[in-house]
């Protein structure tokens, strides 16, 4: 298939490009660069010996966005869309809600236009376990009540209503994954998470560890979970690219919508994660017990059995994997996309 991944040259998005192209996929990136560079895309060619097309445009560009998909069509057009580009940072979303509905809402409205003017129908969805709020049941299962409870939140399910009713009304297929906490990195220590400034737990404990930030603050002790810090479904990033390629390759033909959590099932405290984090890296990760975070839940941890029926996905990589990962890149890429690659 020829799939175009908006936002492919971010986070989540390089890891996708690699399973796409190791299941021998053809795939375009479009990204405007606003989070991240293209030497992630120059190390996915290192990591499979293949570079993705690579589009620098904005989703908000229709002129851009149409002669994309009318280039494509000229070799039979896209099989599908995964669509990442958003932004992301929760505390930002508050502070910029015009700018977070703008570039999210806006942006991925003019996509779906484009590929529906297209006929290309098809499209998998970088939703967020953030749309449950504060969950009333645990662990999380799809039917749960959606009742985002910041912007960025509400932008994806925005974005998830406006799919269904697309779906409906047009017979796309539609996949929305709902992904819990991603992190750690691809195995080579090519490709990673970059933040300048890292909002959550893992990327700014790496940091921490790496020497480039002084300690990480425990974001409260006092919270109704067994060590009093706050528990989260973490989940490797290369078993969500994986769960993308799946829900591609797997998904009912024709129209349809599925939506799933992609999480593990298991949930890991702040402490926990720390402490994995200081067995990887080998050496002590400073931190110090802090205030609670607006905003924040105690506990998120995701029923993970439906993706598992539907499309035989399942997490493959456990805590060990995640932090070795997530070390070996930082270690190796102590600046970033930015700085020196070391050995
Ligand atoms: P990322 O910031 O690394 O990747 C997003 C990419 O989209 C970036 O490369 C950015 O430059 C691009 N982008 C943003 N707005 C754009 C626009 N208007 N036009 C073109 N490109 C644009 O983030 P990520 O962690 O890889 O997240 C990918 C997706 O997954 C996002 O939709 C995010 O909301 C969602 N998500 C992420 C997490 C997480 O913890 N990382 C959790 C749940 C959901
Ligand atoms: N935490 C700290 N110190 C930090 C950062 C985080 O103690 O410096 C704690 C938080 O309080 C929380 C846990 O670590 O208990 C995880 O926090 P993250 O910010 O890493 O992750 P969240 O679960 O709060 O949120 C993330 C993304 C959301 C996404 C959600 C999906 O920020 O956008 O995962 O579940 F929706």
């Amino acid at each position: 298939m020829h799939i175009l991944v908006t936002g492919g040259a971010g986070y989540i998005g390089s890891h996708t490009c690699i399973e796409l192209l190791g299941r021998g996929h053809r795939v375009t990136v479009l990204d405007n660069l606003c989070n991240s560079s293209t030497v992630s895309l120059d190390r996915v060619q290192q990591i499979c010996g293949q570079r993705p097309a690579f589009v620098e445009a904005d989703l908000r560009d229709r002129p851009a966005l149409e002669s994309l998909f009318a280039e494509a069509a000229k070799t039979g057009g896209f099989d599908a869309v995964i669509h990442f580009a958003a932004l992301k940072a929760v505390g930002e979303s508050v502070a910029q809600p015009l700018r977070y509905y703008e570039n999210n809402i806006s942006g991925s409205i003019c996509l779906f236009e484009v590929m529906e003017k297209h006929g290309c129908r098809r499209l998998i969805f970088s939703s967020s376990a953030t749309v449950y709020g504060l969950p009333e049941k645990l662990p999380i299962s799809e039917s749960e009540s959606i009742k985002p409870t910041n912007p960025y939140g509400h932008t994806k399910s925005m974005m998830e209503q406006v799919l269904l009713d697309t779906a409906a009304a047009h017979a796309w297929n539609v996949t929305l994954l709902r992904y819990f906490n991603p992190v750690g990195a691809h195995p080579s220590g090519l490709i990673g998470e970059d933040p300048e400034f890292p909002n959550n737990l893992m990327p700014f404990v790496a940091q921490v560890a790496a020497g480039r930030r002084p300690k990480v603050t425990i974001f409260g002790d006092d919270w109704p979970t067994p060590d009093g810090t706050g528990v989260r479904d973490y989940l490797h990033v290369c078993d969500l690219a994986a769960a993308h390629v799946d829900a591609l390759e797997k998904a009912a033909p024709g129209a349809a919508t599925a939506i799933y959590n992609v999480g593990t099932g298991t949930g890991y405290s702040v402490k926990q994660m720390i402490a994995a984090f200081e067995s990887a890296c080998g050496h002590p990760v400073p931190s110090v017990i802090g205030p609670r975070r607006d905003g924040d839940v105690p506990t998120v941890v995701a029923e993970a059995s439906l993706i598992r029926q539907r499309l035989g996905w399942e997490a493959k990589l456990g805590l060990q994997e995640m932090v070795r990962d997530a070390w070996n890149w930082q270690r190796r890429n102590p600046m970033g996309f930015k700085g020196a690659l070391l050995d």
